[in-house]
């Protein structure tokens, strides 16, 4: 378990862009009741059968650590009944156990910069009721980050790369689906995408799953952050300077909202650029 190394019947996914979370690297996983599948009508979140656990691992990696990671919390979203339950594990000291955290936690950790500085951060794990405030459509608890056109991407899978809805279906985790037309997430930080498309998608994964209908901050403002919605339905236009302001904050007003404690410098970076050339 302090390996991560994830047992046979359980699957490792990686998504084209993803969430920013305070400089932590992440391990998702994907485990189905024997036999099941998931099936998918588009490239949006598939239906996923009873029982499917959906687990979320944060770590940072350090080199003079016994397994080169300093592991924090695994957060898991388990599928009963219909319905989502979401949890999360804290990993204890010697990082061989993790248990039941519900009121969240402020952890010491350290990360390096792309500059290679060594940077502390207090990292948050979130309490029970923060996960429903980002995980939710209206009041139902759901997932966010497997949507399939996120998930269309090359991986490498036993030694060479291949594309990863290929092989859920070459493995009998996804029904076959045609993965030319499901269309692909742009990886935000893919120079080989506009400035448009990668800011859209970075927002779509670190915002709208508040601000889109449904979500948290649609109580208050009609700006939604979805990739796919017409940037005239958006209100990024009447709000390009509330967007750049609110980014660049770590207290009151800060945005996201939740989720981090630092700023995602590169984030922010392509986010400004896009409003500049707006
Ligand atoms: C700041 C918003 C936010 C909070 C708070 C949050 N999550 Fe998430 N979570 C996300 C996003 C966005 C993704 C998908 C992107 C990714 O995996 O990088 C995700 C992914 C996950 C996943 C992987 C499956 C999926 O839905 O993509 C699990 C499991 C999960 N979260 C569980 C939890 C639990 C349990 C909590 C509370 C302890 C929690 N999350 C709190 C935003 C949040
Ligand atoms: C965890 C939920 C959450 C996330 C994630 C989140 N927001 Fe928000 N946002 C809110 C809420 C709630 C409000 C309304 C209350 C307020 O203004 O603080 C809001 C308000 C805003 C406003 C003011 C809107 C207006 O009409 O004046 C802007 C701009 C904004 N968010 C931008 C962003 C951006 C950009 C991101 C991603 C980088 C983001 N938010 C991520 C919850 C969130």
């Amino acid at each position: 378990m302090r390996n991560l190394e994830p047992a046979s019947d359980v699957t490792i996914y990686e998504l084209s862009s993803p969430l920013f979370t305070d400089y932590a690297s992440k391990q998702r996983l994907i485990k189905l009741p024997k036999g099941t599948a998931m099936t998918a009508p588009d490239g949006k979140l598939p239906e996923f059968p009873e029982g499917t656990i959906l687990a979320k691992t944060f770590y940072y990696d350090r080199p003079d650590a016994p397994q080169g990671k300093h592991i924090i919390e695994t957060r898991l979203l388990i599928k009963d009944e219909g319905n989502w339950n979401a949890a999360t594990y804290r990993w204890n000291e010697l990082k061989q156990e993790a248990h039941l955290l519900k009121d969240g936690a402020r952890v010491n950790a350290s990360y390096r910069s792309s500059n290679g500085v060594e940077k502390t951060v207090g990292y948050l794990i979130p309490t029970e009721a923060e996960c429903s405030s980002c995980h939710r459509t209206n009041s139902r608890i759901v997932p966010l980050g497997p949507e399939l056109r996120n998930l269309n991407i090359g991986v490498s899978k036993r030694g060479r790369i291949v594309n990863q809805i290929n092989y859920f279906i070459d493995i009998g985790i996804l029904n076959p689906v045609d993965n030319q037309a499901l269309g692909v997430l742009p990886n935000w930080a893919d120079n080989r995408f506009t400035i448009d498309e990668r800011a859209r998608a970075y927002m779509h994964v670190n915002c709208s799953h508040c601000h889109n209908s449904g979500g948290w901050a649609d109580d208050f403002t009609s700006l939604d952050l979805t990739y796919d919605t017409p940037f005239d339905e958006t209100r990024i236009g009447s709000r390009k300077k509330r967007i750049a302001e609110r980014i660049m904050l770590t207290g009151d007003g800060k945005m996201p909202r939740l989720g981090t404690t630092v700023l995602h410098t590169e984030g922010i970076q392509l986010i400004r650029d896009y409003i500049e050339g707006l």
